[in-house]
Formats: structure tokens, sequence, C-alpha cells
């Protein structure tokens, strides 16, 4: 019997899939189907694969042409599956021409001609784009990540910037970039919106795109009072719309590996979180310039929340301001009922960033910067008991972010990475800062 092998992602089965399987199946007696998992795809920066990996097997199964499918989930796993299942010969598409040659020790390698004119890219493309918009010009740095990161979504178009001025089209590379003054007339050009602009501003321009019917992305906080916050949600659900909380860490991959193995119990019972964001920039506009609280604070809550939960018994703030409403350091600890908490964060002031999660039975340790890691470790006092995880992260998690976005407007369905309870209690503690409650200035 002559037993043949083939990879694949098969998102959106198609024609040119249904061709390449029916002649591999026809090079031999015994087919084989390699189906890539969501992890390996995200691992190799396929980051736009619409259906999850149980719907794409399924799809194959019903063509009838698999006689056998596999998951392939790690980098080499084809040399290891030739030998396991005794495959005589490996087959892909051309588009793969040279690449796989390498295995011609363990087999026979054929390269199929590729069928012209169809992919799954292409019928991702064909479907209707969400035309996002982005307010807020003061906080550069963030706004051109978030602008070039929406090139790698598949999904999105850019409609055009609110600024206060065309300058914006240089600094984004974009001579032919929509760019208004004017909020009102963005949002007739957009189905979402990237809120950027100062926190003060977010519940305004939000609530806006909210009531016009605009999904909303909103730089954290969303806003700087949780009844507003509740009113703004409140509103979305009304007319359908969403309403994300943007903070990238929520979907970084190392990030959310994390929070599950703390769920599952690794470091046994959590006793304390401790986070700690900060970076030194030139601030010539303190006016306009985000503060400490509002650029770190809801990255630095996450883990806190995530973690720990809501529900806290008793917090303490202590801030030094440089000026006005600009806090150049805020710490704030926490106390829960059976585990404490602890955040600084600073723009003017350096320390280590790191994030530390101490449990009754070990610790994680995220190395600085924390916030955009693809690293982290679980600490025991037995140290041969340590272990190490990586994971891919591309574009800071913004390019996942964008992806999770998309999703969540085209499927109804709530993201995973931040829930409501999480988002309010980031804006209940924006409260307490701007009314100066449970709160000390140094
Ligand atoms: N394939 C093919 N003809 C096409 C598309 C894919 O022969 N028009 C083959 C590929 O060469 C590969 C297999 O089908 O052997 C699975 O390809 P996959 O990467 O899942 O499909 P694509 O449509 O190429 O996906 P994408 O656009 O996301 O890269």
């Amino acid at each position: 019997m002559t037993k043949v092998i083939t990879y694949g992602t098969y998102d959106l089965l198609h024609y040119g899939h249904i061709r390449l399987l029916e002649r591999a199946k026809a090079l031999g007696d015994w087919l084989i189907v390699g189906v890539t998992s969501d992890d390996f795809d995200k691992s190799r920066g396929k980051i736009n694969v619409q259906q999850p990996l149980m719907e794409r097997i399924e799809a194959l199964r019903q063509t009838g042409i698999a006689d056998e499918i596999i998951v392939e989930e790690y980098e080499g796993q084809k040399i290891d599956d030739i030998k396991r299942f005794g495959v005589d010969i490996f087959t892909v598409g051309s588009d793969w021409a040279g690449k796989f040659d390498y295995l011609s020790d363990y087999c026979k390698v054929v390269y199929l001609p590729r069928t012209e004119g169809v992919s799954s890219s292409e019928v991702r493309a064909e479907q209707r784009k969400i035309r996002i918009g982005f307010i807020g010009d003061y906080e550069t740095r963030i706004l051109t990540k978030y602008y070039h990161e929406c090139s790698y979504v598949n999904g999105i178009d850019i409609a055009g910037v609110c600024a206060r001025s065309d300058r914006i089209r240089k600094l984004l590379g974009a001579p032919d970039l929509y760019v208004t003054k004017d909020y009102s007339d963005l949002l007739t050009r957009c189905d979402a919106v990237y809120i950027l602009s100062n926190p003060l501003e977010h519940y305004r321009h939000a609530r806006e795109a909210l009531e016009a019917g605009v999904h909303v992305l909103c730089e954290a906080p969303i806003t700087l009072d949780e009844a507003e916050y509740r009113e703004l949600n409140r509103i979305a659900k009304e007319k359908n719309t969403v309403l994300m909380d943007s903070i990238k860490t929520a979907f970084s991959t190392a990030y959310y590996r994390l929070l599950l193995l703390t769920k599952s119990g690794r470091i046994g019972n959590i006793v304390s979180v401790d986070a700690t964001c900060t970076s030194i920039q030139e601030i010539d506009d303190l006016d306009h310039a985000w503060n400490s609280i509002c650029s770190w604070g809801p990255t630095a809550l996450l883990p806190i929340f995530q973690i720990l939960g809501t529900e806290y018994d008793d917090i303490r703030i202590v801030s030094r301001m440089a000026e006005k409403n600009y806090d150049q350091f805020t710490k704030i600890s926490f106390d829960y009922p059976h585990a404490v908490a602890s955040l600084k964060v600073g723009r003017g002031i350096k320390s280590e960033g790191e994030l530390v999660i101490s449990g009754t039975k070990g610790y994680i340790y995220v190395p600085s910067p924390w916030w955009k890691t693809d690293y982290f470790e679980i600490r025991y006092e037995n140290p041969e008991e340590n272990k190490r995880y990586f994971y891919q992260l591309d574009g800071e998690g913004i390019r996942y972010e964008l992806v999770d976005f998309v999703k969540t407007i085209n499927t109804g369905k709530h993201s995973a990475y931040i829930s409501d309870d999480v988002s309010e209690a980031i804006t209940g503690v924006m409260k307490m800062f701007y009314t100066r409650k449970n709160m000390k200035l140094i």
C-alpha cells in the first residue's frame, strides 16, 4: 500500500484545496491530511485564519477524500509523521516548490501544480471589509503603530483620520489618506473607529460613535468614570455595536497563556500580583499628553483584575504630580480577602518593568517589558522544576487585537480577552484618581 501525506490550513475550504487533495490521493492508496492547529498557524504568523481547527477538520472530513486526518502542531513534525506512519510520498502545492526538499531523505517529495485564481486569502479578502477611522493625534507613536498594523489584518480598510492638521498624512506615510477635523464627518465614512483622543474626551467620542451605529475600539481607559462606562455599554448593546477596550497586552499569547496557567493552579493559590510599567519620554504638551495613570494604569491593572478579580476590599493610591492632573508616578495597593496586589506606573520615571505573580507553590516571573513579552517563567523552590515558556508575538499584540476586534464585529460574540467587569473596574480606579479618593499626593 502506498501512503501519501499532505498538509495545509484548509481555511474556508475551496476548489483549489479539493483539486489538490484529489490529485494527492491519486498518487497512492491511502491519504493522510495534516491540518495545522490554531496555535501552529499563529506561531508562523498566519493570524487571519477564520475557522477554528475543528471546523476546518470537519469541512475536510465531509469531502470524503482523506483516509486519515491528523493535526500539525509543531515545526519539524512532518519528519516525525513520515516515519511514524511509514509514508511513501509527501506532497503539497507548487507554491511550496523547493521548500520541502529536505524531506526526500525520508520519502518521495512531489510538488503538484497549484490551482490558479483561488486561495483562502483571496476568499477572505472578498468578504466585506470593515472601514475603520482613527481619532486622536497627540499620541502619534501609538497612532502610527495601529495604523500600520491594520495592513496585516484581513477585513479592515482604513477610512480616514480625524486630526488637527494634514501633517498626519506625512507622519503616517499616507499621502492619499482622508483627513478631517470634523469627527462627525469621519463617523459617516466608518463602520468602526479606533479612539486615541485624550481620555477626558473618550466618553464623548465613544458615545457619538455608538449612537451613530459605529463600532468602537477605545484605547483604555474607555472612560474616567464607571457610570459613564456603564452608560456606553448600554448604548452599545442597544445599538448592537461593539465597544471594546484596547489594551494590547491582553491579546499577547504569552500573557493570555500565563493567565490560563494561574487559573489552573500551577503556582497554587495566588497571594500577590505586582506589576510595574514605566517609560521616560519627552512630553512637551502636558495639557494634552496622556498622564501616567491613563497611559499605563489599564495595562498594569489588567493582570490584577484578571487574576484576583475586581472585588477588592481596599485601595490606596499615592501619586507624585508633575503638574495639574499629570502624575509623573503613581503607586496603587489593593487588599483582597486572601491576597494583595500593587502596581507602579510612571511616565517620567524609570523602574524595572516586570510582572510577578506569587502563589503558594511557586511564582510566575515576566521580565521587562512584561507588557509586550513573548516569554515568561514559572519558578519553584526547587530550580530544577522551573519552566520557561516562549510564544510568538507579532506587532506587540496590536495585530491580534485588531483581528479580534474584526472577529467580534463579524460574529457578534463578546471577545474572550477583556470582560466588561474588568473594563468597568479600570474606569472605577480612574474615577478615584481624578476625584482624589483614597489618594495621597507626594
Ligand atoms: N493549494 C492549491 N491551490 C490553491 C490553493 C491551495 O493547490 N489555489 C494547495 C496548497 O499548495 C497546499 C494546500 O492546498 O498544498 C493547502 O493550502 P492552504 O495554505 O491551506 O491554502 P491557501 O488557499 O494557499 O491559503 P492562504 O491563502 O491562507 O495561504
